[in-house]
């Protein structure tokens, strides 16, 4: 069996769910439930026996231990982290104590419970750590796409608290030789975005006929790739990945927010269109930039397909067609996670921006 960190939230729910689907290994799911948390995005999974919850901080130094020795897993998927860079500006404390902390915590619980597998055991054993592409910080407009070989250039506190558990996971291969793993994904779009993000917030205020807030003038660059993609490549990492190795993990698709949110409009124009039939990017607002906003990500996936022959299955057109579809039949999940926390992040993070 297999943990999952932080698989009640976006990516990692997307990660329980499409492992499920190919195996039938089961996963204890451990988060802590947090604002991004939501069992809603596993309710299909009711009932099942293969998937069992635990609600837990990560950085629990005594229930972690007692999940690890009841459950022995084979595998550890670290997804659960602080995760929205707008948050990390507001409130960066949150972001030390998961990422960082909450990261140190679990890797020792992990190599205390690893040290006493056996020899086999210990070998077969993987701790695969999900990172982003943000701790390489910003790139200009004309150089090439990050490398793993990219110097860390982390920018905010988000992207640097990131950094700091990239190089902690790091470190406890290279001194205990834990068996790690770490990808460096691009931006993620998909089903069970929580709608604090670009994607899924534009849909979401689209449709309820609210301004569509772009930072700055729009123009900055992110690397987007559908979730179930990176679900995809984690799993042929944590299957074949060379121990201690970073995967960058992406899908060529660098588009600016401006292109996004007008794809996001046509597609709603056509499935979805406005009562006065005129187009939702009428409803687009530039409004002030994010502090310290990097201007452009952009992976090369090179490695990861040549070493271990991992390419997405979605282009941007058909994994965003999707995307938008499956907001539309989902409204009900949508209006759920839109609770008195999210409506008081919305005020906090729009309202003082002209
Ligand atoms: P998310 O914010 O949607 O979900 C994070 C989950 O972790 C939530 O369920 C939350 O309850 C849980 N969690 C938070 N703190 C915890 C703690 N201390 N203990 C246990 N659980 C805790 O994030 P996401 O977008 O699904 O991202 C998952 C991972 O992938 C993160 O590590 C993020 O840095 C990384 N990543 C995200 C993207 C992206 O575009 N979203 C891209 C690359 C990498
Ligand atoms: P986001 O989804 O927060 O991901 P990240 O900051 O991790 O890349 O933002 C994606 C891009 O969209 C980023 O350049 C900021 C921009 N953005 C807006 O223009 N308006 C918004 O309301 C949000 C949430 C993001």
């Amino acid at each position: 069996m297999i943990f999952v960190t932080g698989g009640a939230g976006f990516i990692g729910a997307n990660f329980v769910l499409d492992w499920l689907q190919e195996h039938d290994e089961p996963v204890v799911n451990i988060d802590k439930l947090t604002y991004a948390g939501n069992l809603e995005s596993l309710a299909t999974l009711k009932g099942d026996s293969r998937h069992t919850f635990a609600h837990a901080d990560i950085g629990d130094t005594v229930l972690i231990p007692e999940l690890l020795a009841k459950y022995q897993p084979r595998a550890i998927i670290n997804f659960a982290a602080e995760s929205h860079v707008d948050r990390s500006i507001h409130s960066p404390e949150d972001f030390i104590q998961t990422n960082v902390v909450g990261t140190f915590n679990l890797l020792e619980s992990v190599r205390a419970y690893w040290g006493k597998l056996d020899e086999q055991e210990k070998a077969d054993f993987r701790f695969l750590h999900v990172s982003t592409d943000e701790v390489y910080g910003s790139l200009a407009k004309d150089e090439p796409a990050f490398t793993e070989l990219h110097q860390y250039e982390p920018n905010s506190p988000y992207s640097a608290s990131k950094a700091a558990s990239d190089h902690l996971v790091r470190s406890y291969h290279h001194t205990y030789g834990l068996p790690v793993l770490t990808t460096n994904c691009s931006n993620n779009y998909g089903p069970y975005h929580f709608p604090e993000k670009l994607i899924p917030l534009m849909i979401v205020n689209a449709l309820a006929g609210k301004s569509l807030p772009i930072y700055g003038d729009g123009q900055q660059i992110r690397d987007w790739l559908y979730v179930k993609d990176h679900c995809s490549a984690i799993r042929r990492v944590v299957e074949a990945g060379t121990l201690g190795e970073t995967y960058n993990v992406g899908g060529w698709n660098e588009k600016p927010n401006i292109e996004i949110v007008h794809t996001v409009c046509a597609l709603l124009d056509e499935l979805r269109p406005r009562d006065d039939k005129k187009s939702y990017t009428e409803q687009i607002t530039f409004v002030t930039d994010r502090l310290g906003h990097d201007r452009r990500y952009a992976i090369d996936a090179r490695k990861i397909e040549r070493e271990l022959g991992w390419k997405p299955a979605e282009t941007f057109d058909t994994g965003i067609r999707k995307t938008v579809q499956w907001y539309l039949d989902n409204q009900e999940w949508v209006a759920n996670v839109q609770s008195g926390s999210y409506r008081d992040w919305v005020e906090t993070n729009y309202a003082g921006r002209s």
